[in-house]
């Protein structure tokens, strides 16, 4: 084998070593979820609001500040990571919106089911008190986070 055909050889060695190991931590961030999934008819709902700075600034709104028994920020975090004051020692932990890999793989209908609903025996709790409109805008504020 010739010097250059050695040097290609190490540099795809490198870059493939590169590439399992960025791979693997974009992977790293996916939690265990216990979550009960949505029923049929409201796994696979679309958000009708889409993501206007209206309707981002609405959900931001509810998470951050407004959202009763308790805002959202308090558990899931500023950046949406799962890191809020109340989180620690939390078992399961809240879920980390910032990651894209997991969230790609939730659709809308069960966000919103959840936040409705919460997880029993969980830290979530279901928030009844939001309407459809702005349950919908909190998911379009939380999406944001793994962008
Ligand atoms: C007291 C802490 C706490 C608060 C406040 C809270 N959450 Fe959660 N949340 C959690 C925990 C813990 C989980 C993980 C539950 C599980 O895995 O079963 C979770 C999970 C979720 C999920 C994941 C759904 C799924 O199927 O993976 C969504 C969406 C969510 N929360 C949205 C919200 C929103 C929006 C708010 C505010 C309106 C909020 N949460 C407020 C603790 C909290």
């Amino acid at each position: 084998m010739n010097f250059l055909n050695r040097l290609f050889l190490v540099v795809v060695v490198v870059l493939s070593l590169f590439f399992n190991v960025s791979v693997s931590l974009a992977e790293d961030c996916v939690q265990k979820r216990t979550t009960p999934q949505a029923p049929d008819s409201n796994y696979k709902k679309i958000n009708p609001l889409g993501s206007s700075p209206e309707t981002i600034a609405a959900g931001e709104k509810l998470y951050q500040k407004d959202a009763k028994p308790l805002a959202c920020v308090q558990c899931h975090g500023m950046k949406g990571r799962g890191d809020g004051a109340m989180a620690k020692g939390m078992n399961p932990k809240p879920r980390d919106f910032s990651c894209l890999a997991m969230m790609e793989d939730i659709p809308d209908g069960q966000l919103f089911w959840i936040i409705r609903n919460g997880s029993k025996g969980t830290g979530m709790m279901g928030f009844a008190a939001l309407d459809d409109n702005q349950t919908w805008q909190v998911v379009s504020y939380l999406r944001k986070f793994a962008k």
